[in-house]
């Protein structure tokens, strides 16, 4: 079990996560605009396009819960420091859930470029969770809220070090 559980980005799609990940009995802090909404966690509000505001929220769950030994998070780009920021504190494994773009073959090397948030961090592990989508008999769709939170759930459970909800081939088929 972590100890200190931190969630960047789930107060959305990864709610029903967080919530499975509050009853786990550790420690858990969310990060995000509205994060002290949340009832069962420390919320820490921040924007994570605000390098000292996020840089803040870390170092206040990081005080009140120790080292973060599993962080899972969900940014809209990992082209921002707060990625890298949160890959500093991490001692243990960091789950970057990654849009289907992440994947995209006219883009080769996504997944490698955003595995570098922790290059010469030999203390947090990255492990990368790709959203696909579903093809089903009437057509093609993108995955469920729910879909989400249960994939993303059970990549961390089983400690996947790298897997796709759904499907992401062929490329063509996407929604
Ligand atoms: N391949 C796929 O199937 C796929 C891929 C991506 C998305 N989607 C779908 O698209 C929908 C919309 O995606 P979404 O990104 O809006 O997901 P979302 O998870 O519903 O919302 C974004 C999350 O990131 C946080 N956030 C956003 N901007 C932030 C910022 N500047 N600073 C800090 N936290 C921030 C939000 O919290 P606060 O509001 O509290 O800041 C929220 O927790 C999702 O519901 C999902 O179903 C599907």
């Amino acid at each position: 079990m972590a100890r200190h559980i931190l969630v960047v980005g789930g107060t959305g799609m990864l709610s029903e996560l967080v919530k499975a990940l509050a009853g786990d009995g550790g420690r858990l802090s969310l990060l995000s605009r509205r994060a002290s909404v949340v009832a069962g966690a420390d919320g820490f509000d921040c924007d994570y396009y605000d390098e000292a505001a996020f840089t803040g929220a870390l170092e206040a769950a990081v005080a009140r819960s120790g080292p973060v030994d599993l962080a899972v998070t969900w940014f809209h780009t990992l082209k921002i420091p707060a990625s890298r920021l949160l890959a500093e504190r991490v001692q243990g494994r960091l789950f970057q859930v990654l849009g289907s773009a992440a994947v995209d073959p006219a883009h080769p090397g996504r997944l490698q470029a955003a595995a570098r948030v922790a290059d010469g961090l030999p203390h947090c592990a990255v492990r990368q969770v790709v959203l696909g989508f579903k093809v089903e008999a009437r057509g093609s769709r993108w995955l469920t809220n729910s879909e989400i939170s249960q994939g993303v759930l059970e990549a961390v459970r089983a400690d996947r070090t790298s897997s796709t909800i759904g499907q992401t081939e062929p490329w063509s088929a996407r929604p």
